[in-house]
């Protein structure tokens, strides 16, 4: 049998390894008898040589097996999760989830933390003060069956494969690959005993996937991966060019995606968890159309009854469910610096990347493994792109507890908006349907 490091060297030099090489490097990582730095070279050798789909099934087969799947018979149908490739800002999650769950859908959601520039659910949620993300496999099986939704990080039970290649990924520059994320993606979500899956693919300069050739690409890996599992999976294909609504950043998002299930967000952010709230109903069976699922989603969160669920879940994981209401119970920052408009014009760009890792500097997001987080500092966008601004115009504000880091961050997010004399073609958020 080879050692680990003929399997490094074999995918160096660019060969195709097979299901039992996978099974061997991913249950000898988890068990600790590969270390770190023989797995990130392996990670590089991949990411640099690039994984055929066979190998990316392979994996996400290997990463599935080395966990427990959930017995999910006594949990009523339907049960159907949602999942983003990761953006910046983006807090869909939050608000479709409960709204979904709300319909009637049942959602067993594992979920990660933040990766690379992109923010993490996990987080998120974190950021709740008493909010526990790491639930036993029992506690969330009961949570599902009674409220129809729960949250959990990956455990040493639930996708223990995931949890510690993520968090090397995340710091070994070896998160873009398409392979990597969908073994990563699916390995989690195919564990959950789901009927159906519905992807938000990004796409842009906040994503991890720049090109829409490339999205589609990881879309179709991902549905053929379900398809021998027995898992129905469809992906919006959606922009991430610009961040997604105002707020980017743990608190901060859980703020907006709080004012957005009371109808006070801002329209790009309400529309894409609308549509995706409506797309998790119609594929659990719900609604005899996807219209009708539409009015469905948009019904529960104007009668308040998505925010309810939010609540319930809050309450039922340990966290305060006022918070919600009160934004003064999450964690607040100490220091505010407001970035202005240089000049007038119209804001042609923002770029999601620069603003995703200004907040990571501030502290949103990691460096290394085990960074902690800083749950309350981000941006706050004043403007989008398209609006009109006057020279000195308020563009964002940074929020952070520490300054080393400021005057870097500023010039990123400085950086990050472009202004034009004219207004800049609008962009569609929702680009494609793969199925
Ligand atoms: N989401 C995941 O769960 N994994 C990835 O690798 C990227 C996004």
């Amino acid at each position: 049998m080879d050692r680990i490091v003929d399997l490094i060297r074999a995918k160096r030099d660019g060969e195709e390894l097979t299901q039992e090489d996978f099974e061997r490097l991913v249950n000898g990582y988890t068990r600790n008898e590969i270390p770190d730095y023989q797995m990130a070279a392996f990670l590089m050798a991949g990411y640099c040589n690039d994984f055929s789909d066979a190998e990316a099934t392979a994996l996400a087969t290997a990463m599935l097996n080395c966990g427990q799947r959930l017995d999910m018979s006594d949990v009523p149908t339907p049960r159907v999760d949602k999942h983003s490739t990761g953006g910046v800002g983006d807090k869909v999650t939050l608000i479709a989830a409960p709204t979904a769950a709300a319909a009637g859908i049942y959602v067993p959601m594992i979920t990660g933390r933040g990766l690379g520039h992109t923010g993490g659910t996990l987080d998120k949620l974190q950021s709740i003060p008493g909010f526990r993300t790491q639930l036993s496999m029992s506690e969330f099986k009961t949570q599902v069956k009674e409220l129809g939704l729960a949250f959990t990080g990956q455990t040493d039970e639930i996708s223990p494969a995931d949890k510690r290649l993520y968090a090397l990924r995340d710091v070994t520059g070896t998160v873009e690959s398409l392979a990597l994320i969908a073994a990563s993606i699916m390995s989690k979500k195919l564990a959950e005993g789901l009927g159906a899956l519905l992807l938000d693919v990004k796409v842009g300069r906040g994503s991890l996937i720049r090109g829409r050739s490339e999205a589609r690409k990881l879309a179709q890996l991902m549905i053929s991966i379900g398809r021998r599992m027995n898992v129905t999976v469809q992906a919006l294909l959606t922009d991430m060019d610009q961040p997604l609504g105002f707020t980017v950043g743990n608190a901060l998002e859980v703020m907006e995606a709080s004012q957005t299930l009371q109808g006070q967000g801002p329209p790009d952010l309400t529309g894409l968890s609308t549509e995706l709230a409506a797309r998790m109903i119609y594929l659990g069976q719900s609604s005899r159309s996807i219209e009708s699922a539409r009015d469905q989603a948009q019904q529960l969160l104007a009668d308040g009854s998505a925010i309810t669920k939010l609540r319930d879940i809050i309450a039922a994981q340990g966290g305060d469910p006022e918070v919600v209401y009160r934004f003064d119970l999450l964690p607040n920052a100490s220091g505010e610096q407001i970035v202005s408009s240089p000049r007038d014009g119209y804001i042609s760009r923002i770029n999601a990347d620069d603003i995703g890792r200004a907040a990571v500097m501030l502290g949103a997001g990691r460096d290394s493994m085990d960074d902690p987080i800083d749950p309350a500092v981000g941006v706050i966008l004043q403007s989008k792109v398209g609006d009109q601004v006057v020279a000195g115009q308020q563009l964002c504000a940074l929020y952070y507890t520490d300054e080393t880091n400021l005057p870097e961050a500023v010039q990123l997010v400085e950086d990050a908006f472009r202004l034009s004399v004219n207004p800049p073609e609008p962009r569609d958020l929702i680009l494609d349907l793969v199925q």
